[in-house]
C-alpha cells in the first residue's frame, strides 16, 4: 500500500520539487541582499535575479525583459488586464473573455463592467473549449483586449489561443491568455501563440507559492497595479522577492529539462486513472475534452454520487470538487454548467490533478478507494437505489 494520504490535487498547488527548495536557501543566507541596491550585496542579488528571469523567459520563448515579476497568477492576471484597459482606454472599452475563465479573470473583468466597460463572455462546447469564430465575432471596433485562458483549471481542456491570436493580430487587439496550467506541463511559446501578454504562477509547476510572472510584449504598455519605487520596468513596483524568484526560475528551468518525462508519465498515469475508474465503477463519466487536454487532468462525474461526500469519504486521497478556488461554494462549477453539464452531474465530479511526484501504486489505490467510497455512497443514496446502481 502507497504511503497516505496522497496528494491528487495538482491544479490546486504541487509541491514544492527539492531542487528548487535547495536552490532558494542561499537567498535566506548569505545572498540576502536587496537586488536594487548597488552594493555587493545587491548585485549578488540582482545577478540571481538576472539568471532566474532569463529561465523563466526561456520557458516559454520570451526575451528575459519581458517579464515582470509578480506576487502569482492572480496579480498577472488583474494587471494584464486592468492594467491593458486603463492604458488602451482611449482607443476603446470593451473586452472579449470566456466563460470558463479562472475568477482571476472572470472577477476583474466585473470590476471594469462597474467601471463602465463592457465585456463579452463567449460560450465554449460540451468539452469546454471556445470556438475561434466566436471570439472573432465578439471582437468590435471598440475592443481593445481579449483574454482566453490557454488550459482551464477544472477539466484541463486546451483552447485554441494561437488561432484566436491570428484573428486579434489581424484586428489589432491585444491578447490575454492565463498560462498558470499550461506552462511548464506543455509547450507554451508566445510567438507561436501571438500572444502579447501572458500570466504565470511558481507554486502550479512545482515552485514557491506568492511568485509569478507576467509576459509583457515589447511595446505592450500596462499602467501599474500600485505605485512605488518603479521595480519592473515601472509596472510593478515592490522590492523583489529574490528567494521566490529564484525558485521559480529553477522550476522553469527543470519543467523545460523534463517536460517530456513529465507530460509522458502524467498521461500515462492519467489514463490509468481512467480506465480503472471506468472498468471498476458504473456510470462514470469525463468532464472535458477527450485529447485536448492538460497532461495530468481528469474531472469524472460519479452518477448519484454527491462530489462533496464522496470528497469526505476519500479520506486517504486528496482531490477535488470543481475548482479548489471555489471550493468554500456548494454551487455546482460554473465551467461545468458553461459545458451544459447538468446540475446534478457537476454536483458528482471530482477533479484528479496527477503531477511530477505521482505513482502507479498512487493510482491503483486510488480506483479502489474511489470504487469503495462510490458503491457505499450508491448504496445509501435513494436515487441510486432506484435505478438500481451498485
Ligand atoms: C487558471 C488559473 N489562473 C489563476 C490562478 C491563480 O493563481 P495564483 O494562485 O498564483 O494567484 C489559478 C489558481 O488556481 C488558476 O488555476
Amino acid at each position: 500500500m502507497p504511503r497516505v494520504p496522497i496528494y491528487m490535487d495538482n491544479h490546486a498547488t504541487t509541491r514544492t520539487d527539492a531542487r528548487v527548495v535547495e536552490a532558494m536557501l542561499p537567498c535566506f543566507g548569505e545572498n540576502f541582499g536587496n537586488a536594487n541596491s548597488v552594493h555587493v550585496f545587491g548585485q549578488r542579488a540582482a545577478e540571481a535575479v538576472d539568471q532566474a528571469r532569463a529561465q523563466v523567459a526561456a520557458l516559454i520563448g520570451a526575451e528575459p525583459r519581458e517579464i515582470v515579476f509578480t506576487s502569482g497568477a492572480t496579480e498577472s492576471n488583474n494587471l494584464a488586464i486592468k492594467g491593458a484597459a486603463a492604458m488602451y482606454r482611449r482607443q476603446g472599452n470593451h473586452i472579449v473573455t470566456t466563460r470558463i475563465e479562472h475568477r482571476a479573470v472572470l472577477d476583474p473583468c466585473r470590476r471594469l463592467e462597474r467601471l463602465g466597460y463592457h465585456v463579452t463572455y463567449v460560450p465554449v462546447d460540451r468539452f469546454g473549449q471556445v470556438s475561434v469564430r466566436d471570439i472573432a465575432e465578439a471582437i468590435t471596433p471598440e475592443t481593445i483586449l481579449v483574454s482566453v485562458m490557454l488550459a482551464n483549471n477544472e477539466v484541463g481542456t486546451l483552447q485554441p489561443v494561437a488561432d484566436i491570436g491570428k484573428i486579434c493580430r489581424a484586428r489589432q487587439v491585444l491578447l490575454h491568455t492565463d498560462a498558470t496550467q499550461a506552462v511548464g506541463k506543455l509547450p507554451v511559446a508566445v510567438d507561436a501563440l501571438n500572444v502579447d501578454l501572458l500570466s504565470i504562477s511558481a507554486h502550479k509547476m512545482y515552485g514557491p507559492k506568492g511568485i509569478g510572472g507576467l509576459y509583457v510584449r515589447r511595446r505592450v504598455r500596462l499602467e501599474p497595479m500600485f505605485d512605488g519605487g518603479g521595480h519592473e520596468r515601472g509596472m510593478r513596483s515592490g522590492t523583489l522577492a529574490v528567494p521566490n524568484i529564484v525558485g521559480f526560475g529553477t522550476a522553469c528551468a527543470l519543467c523545460q529539462r523534463e517536460m517530456v518525462q513529465d507530460r509522458d508519465r502524467c498521461q500515462e498515469l492519467r489514463d490509468r486513472l481512467h480506465d480503472g475508474l471506468v472498468n471498476a465503477i458504473d456510470d462514470c463519466t469525463l468532464n472535458g475534452h477527450p485529447n485536448e487536454r492538460l497532461p495530468g487532468n481528469l474531472n469524472m462525474s460519479f452518477a448519484n454520487v454527491h462530489g462533496e461526500a464522496l470528497l469526505m469519504g476519500l479520506k486517504n486521497v486528496a482531490v477535488s470538487s470543481g475548482s479548489a478556488c471555489t471550493s468554500a461554494s456548494v454551487e455546482p462549477s460554473y465551467v461545468l454548467r458553461a459545458m451544459g453539464v447538468s446540475d446534478e452531474l457537476a454536483l458528482a465530479s471530482i477533479r484528479f490533478g496527477i503531477g511530477r511526484f505521482n505513482t502507479v501504486e498512487e493510482i491503483d489505490f486510488t480506483i479502489e478507494e474511489c470504487q469503495r467510497v462510490v458503491n457505499r455512497l450508491r448504496a445509501i443514496s435513494p436515487s441510486a437505489q432506484l435505478v438500481g446502481v451498485k
